[in-house]
């Protein structure tokens, strides 16, 4: 028994993934297996840290805090093995904020930006919002897993892409990028002056046998942007931070930043990712062990009785990118089969793209009876089909 098995009820806490079922899935009692947080409670010193912190009582503005500084740079020393530079370190409430700021802080409209599709669907939206034109480098799909195609890469670059936008690990395909691999676009981006933007929210993420790179001990000119918010289910808090070493770069970001009126840290947001990051270690191992056994669960059940879905290699992140292509359903009525016959609520593969056609993302970050309920749902409705 994990403390994990027992999760959170989360039913009527305006909670995203539960009570809004029936707006998003048209049906109150799909299993909610689709937007990207978890059904676990935070770590227990963060619990503790925000109900002291409430029962002090005031509530004013708040000024910095050295101590977030070091949280944040202590953690990535210790789990990304970087230094990243105390004055490097900004806040801001969302990485998706700090993605749009950064990309409009690096290009002018009209720019194209790179994105490695299926990606997030955000990112789209990023380099749209600064007047930038997305310059697609869809992963190559092979049989040793999803790959950066390099080639493709180096042709945007010196068509005159400005920036990339990386995702990694990547949400959706579940890829860790290697060192290798890194190097490689850093190497490219170089050489033809394109800024890297990466997105790794998903950083800490891990599964066993997988280590993230942080980009910022590849390229220490890249911009990164990190989170406690999904490695410990605190997301509705608000905050995340913004990592660049490069005092140009930071202060095209700063400077877009204020210029947007985005500003002012959130008190709890704060103080809940510094202590996450303080005092949370042996809650994110043994959550990702516990995360790492759903996964081989749902390798095991789909390989053996319904052998047509095939999910990608799970590295990094909880969300699983599962090929239902031999299903031979149209989107839209892969979209509705998995609703109305399975009953299960997971993010619809268009959200990436359209390089998403023909797949669905499932969210193995909740007791695993719900993954092992989905995959029985499963299995009887594909058979009946
Ligand atoms: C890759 C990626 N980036 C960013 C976000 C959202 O980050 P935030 O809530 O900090 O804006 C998500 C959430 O699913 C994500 O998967």
């Amino acid at each position: 028994m994990s403390q994990f098995d027992e999760g959170v009820r989360r039913e009527g806490s305006a909670c995203l993934k539960w009570d809004e079922r029936k707006a998003v899935f048209g049906r109150g009692d799909v299993i909610p297996l689709w937007v990207a947080d978890m059904d676990f409670a935070a770590p227990e010193p963060v619990l503790k840290a925000l109900e002291a912190r409430v029962r002090h009582g005031a509530f004013g503005y708040s000024g910095s805090d050295p101590r977030d500084v070091d949280a944040v740079v202590g953690w990535m020393k210790r789990r990304h093995g970087v230094d990243v530079p105390r004055d490097a370190v900004l806040f801001s409430p969302g990485v998706v904020d700090s993605l749009r700021v950064a990309v409009a802080a690096v290009t002018k409209p009209g720019d194209s930006v790179v994105v490695q599709t299926p990606v997030y669907g955000p990112f789209y939206g990023a380099v749209e919002a600064a007047g930038c034109v997305v310059r697609r480098n869809p992963l190559l799909n092979t049989p040793d897993g999803w790959m950066m195609d390099f080639s493709d890469l180096e042709a945007a670059f010196r068509e005159g892409a400005r920036a990339i936008l990386l995702c990694s690990p990547h949400n959706p395909v579940g890829r860790v990028w290697t060192r290798a691999e890194l190097e490689r676009v850093s190497a490219l981006a170089r050489h033809w002056g394109a800024v890297i933007i990466v997105d790794e929210i998903h950083a800490d993420l891990e599964m066993p046998g997988f280590k993230n790179t942080s980009i910022l001990s590849v390229d220490p000119d890249a911009m990164a942007f990190v989170s406690a918010t999904k490695t410990f289910n605190l997301a509705a808090l608000r905050h995340s931070s913004a990592l660049i070493p490069n005092p140009d770069r930071r202060k095209a970001f700063q400077d877009e930043f204020n210029r947007r009126g985005i500003g002012g840290t959130n008190l709890f947001g704060a103080l809940a990712q510094r202590t996450a990051y303080n005092e949370g270690e042996p809650w994110l191992d043994e959550l990702l062990g516990y995360l790492d056994g759903t996964r081989r669960f749902v390798e095991g059940f789909l390989a053996q009785r319904l052998p047509m879905i095939r999910p990608s290699r799970l590295m990094g992140t909880y969300l699983m990118w599962l090929d239902m292509r031999a299903l031979k359903l149209g989107q839209d009525e892969l979209c509705r089969f998995l609703i109305e016959k399975a009953g299960l609520g997971m993010t619809n593969g268009a959200f990436f793209g359209p390089e998403g056609t023909g797949f669905m993302r499932l969210n193995i970050a909740t007791p695993r009876r719900y993954v092992e309920q989905a995959m029985e749902q499963l299995e009887k409705a594909v058979k009946a089909l």
